[in-house]
């Protein structure tokens, strides 16, 4: 008996594991050349510092899949699926994408997107910073990115340029300018050359920092933005795990994050998990809801967010939630999840409460 019920829970156990696990797709040899890497090659060095010019990781089959507003995912995945289909594209006169730029906001997900993209072709991922790449000695700065690109075309593998902006830093230091110049141009040629062997991606903050001479060699960008509501919601579920939250609870804590990073989000989840361990409080709807309201109190909040109401006042959030249709709760649904009863919730909806908060803050 013992053992068909924990048979049962690894059944499901593995159900959820196939959910996660990024399906493989078979990269084409023609696609990709060179050697296989495996994790006893010595990485190239800086030859005046010793330091790695990269890292290496390898495809990790259990990666969860990175959470994305519908439009980023279905570009992802057209990449991927291009990589796998390289002799059909053939067929019909076109290549697939070879150089791939990642842009946008801090912690929105564009190193863990390289990853999984590594991770659904089953390719090693070979990581270079490109202040990493800069020497003190400009000979040797130009020789490390020589070294690196050599690197990456004699294994197949997918090349990263992370904090690829540092590159328009450089281009902008006065100093030693026809050096510089000459630094960038032969990075911006080593990318031209590495289509031949293999697929690069490169990662900014700043897009706006990046010369359309930059801009123009990748011949796809994707920007990942702060989530939107379902891919928040998803974000919350996820990293509030492995307390599985109601539905409302999440719908309040999404309402709430709504404009952070994923990072952001992942952050104030395990502040809120481990808020709920120290003191105890209850792991269902109420508790997990004065967990958020402590841990956003601590936290900086300038303007005036729901948040930021949260954080000062739970009544008055609750007051909030209650008029504002947006966010789709009804008034038992909101009673439930913040243990407040629908009778209270329904006093606090006419009173009004945030209103008198939000005019007494701007006074
Ligand atoms: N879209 C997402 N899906 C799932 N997890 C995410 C997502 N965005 C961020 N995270 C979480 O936040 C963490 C930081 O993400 P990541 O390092 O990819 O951000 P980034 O965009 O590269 O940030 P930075 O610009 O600061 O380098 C990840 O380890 C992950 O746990
Ligand atoms: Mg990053």
């Amino acid at each position: 008996m013992k053992e068909a019920a924990a048979l049962r829970r690894l059944e499901a156990a593995d159900d959820v594991a196939q959910d996660l696990a990024p399906s493989r797709v078979e990269v084409s040899r023609a696609m990709i050349t060179g050697e296989t890497l495996t994790p006893d090659v010595h990485p190239p060095l800086d030859r005046e510092t010793g330091a790695q010019l990269c890292t290496m990781d390898f495809a990790d089959a259990a990666l969860d899949i990175p959470i994305y507003d519908p439009a980023v995912g279905q570009t992802i995945d057209g990449l991927v699926q291009e990589w796998g289909h390289a002799a059909a594209l053939r067929e019909v006169g076109v290549e697939p994408t070879r150089t791939l730029l990642i842009y946008g906001p801090p912690g929105s997900g564009k190193t863990v997107t390289a990853h999984y993209i590594a991770a659904r072709l089953g390719l090693p991922l070979v990581t270079a910073r490109i202040d990493g790449l800069i020497s003190s000695f400009l000979g040797t700065t130009a020789r490390n990115i020589a070294n690196l690109f050599d690197f990456a075309n004699r294994y197949a593998c997918i090349l990263l340029l992370d904090e690829f902006d540092a590159l328009a830093k450089l281009r902008d230091d006065a100093q030693e300018i026809g050096e510089i110049k000459r630094v960038v141009n032969s990075l911006l040629q080593n990318l031209d050359l590495r289509r031949e062997h293999g697929i690069t991606i490169a990662i900014t903050n700043h897009d706006r920092l990046l010369d359309p001479a930059v801009w123009r060699r990748f011949e796809a960008q994707i920007q990942i933005g702060e989530p939107e509501d379902d891919a928040r919601e998803q974000m919350v579920a996820r990293f509030l795990m492995p307390i599985e939250a109601e539905p409302s609870t999440v719908r309040i804590f999404s309402y709430c994050l709504a404009g952070r990073s994923g990072a952001d989000i992942e952050r104030i989840c395990s502040a809120v998990k481990r808020h709920l361990a120290l003191n105890a409080e209850s792991r269902d709807g109420p508790g997990l809801f004065h967990a958020l309201s402590a841990v956003l109190a601590r936290s900086p909040n300038q303007t005036e967010t729901p948040a930021r109401v949260l954080a000062r006042d739970p009544e008055a959030f609750v007051s909030l939630i209650a008029n504002d249709s947006t966010i789709g709760l009804k008034q038992i649904e909101i009673g439930e999840a913040t243990g407040y009863g629908q009778s209270r919730v329904s006093d606090l909806k006419k009173a009004k409460r945030h209103t008198v908060l939000t005019e007494a803050s701007h006074a």
